[in-house]
């Protein structure tokens, strides 16, 4: 596996590998890597010829006052992990080289952004997007692989790469979890013991009111009243910012269960949660 630093130098490379025919599959991570990451990478080098990991922590994703300072960070780690996945690149560049002193632009994905988490992290999906829309410039690559565990990323790459016509297949890889359900996530390592615990609380929750679109009569307004106060009731919980149901297409919100079930050809339905763990935020969703 090669190590690569350089903007110039990644444009370079996925220039003649593109020359060559070879099909580049591009996983942007921010790196601490877990299976769940390597669940992609792995799609990556069964669909593609070549695979670049990108490893960048993007301080454009990040608020004011949020983690970009403490986020986990082992890159020989990440490294060695890649090398027995089976990567053929990792880019890994410098903060001053992705973004010069006097950068201006930044991508919107208008209404997608504002809502679910991007009601709680104002500029996060904008910084997302800019960052990504550079990853795609600079490896070209055929397809980029991306986690539902994201789910409302993932919808918003989407709408982007097909709002700006970008020649990219974007692809959706499944959620990755501990035994006891946790989504794995490079934030659970701040999690303490007890935390950890009860950080099932997220998966446990979306069943449950998985369980109770399929079985109950209930409406979305009761349900959602059950299952916030369930939550609340987890003795590590400080916050629930939203537990919603969705559109999966669009992240459209259903508000009437009937008249959706009326409406909808295929009646699926995201349930997305973002909950507060002590002072650690984590996101789940299930598409039942
Ligand atoms: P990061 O959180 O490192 O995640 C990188 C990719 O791994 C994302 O597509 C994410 O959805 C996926 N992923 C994370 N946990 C997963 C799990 N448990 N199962 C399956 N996939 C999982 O998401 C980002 O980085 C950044 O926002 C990025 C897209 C790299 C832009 O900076």
């Amino acid at each position: 596996m090669e190590t690569i630093k350089g903007t110039d130098s990644i444009y370079r490379i996925s220039q003649k590998l593109r020359q060559e025919g070879h099909t580049i599959g591009l996983v942007p991570t921010m790196g601490y890597l877990h299976d769940g990451h390597v669940s992609l990478i792995r799609k990556s080098i069964k669909d593609c010829t070549r695979t670049v990991v990108s490893i960048f922590v993007n301080p454009a994703q990040f608020g004011p006052k949020e983690d970009l300072k403490k986020y986990p960070r082992d890159l020989q780690r990440d490294i060695r992990i890649l090398k027995e996945t089976g990567a053929d690149y990792v880019f890994v560049p410098e903060t001053d080289d992705m973004y010069s002193r006097d950068h201006k632009t930044g991508i919107k994905v208008k209404g997608l952004e504002k809502i679910m988490c991007g009601k709680f992290r104002p500029h996060h999906f904008s910084g997302v997007c800019t960052v990504v829309l550079k990853l795609f410039n600079l490896v070209c690559p055929h397809r980029a692989y991306f986690g539902e565990k994201d789910y409302q990323q993932l919808v918003i790459i989407k709408q982007m790469a097909a709002d700006l016509n970008i020649p990219v297949k974007i692809k959706g890889c499944p959620i990755v979890r501990e035994s006891d359900g946790l989504a794995l996530s490079s934030r659970n390592s701040y999690l303490t013991c007890e935390e950890r615990k009860n950080a099932t609380v997220l998966f446990e929750n979306l069943l449950k009111a998985a369980g109770m679109l399929k079985r109950e009569n209930l409406g979305l307004r009761e349900i959602k009243a059950i299952i916030m106060k369930n939550i609340l009731s987890n003795n590590s919980v400080s916050k629930v910012d939203y537990f919603d149901f969705r559109k999966p297409e669009n992240l459209e919100e259903i508000k009437n269960l009937k008249q959706f079930r009326q409406e909808s050809k295929n009646g699926k339905i995201l349930i997305a949660t973002a909950v507060w763990i002590g002072s650690t935020r984590l996101i789940d969703n299930m598409v039942v």
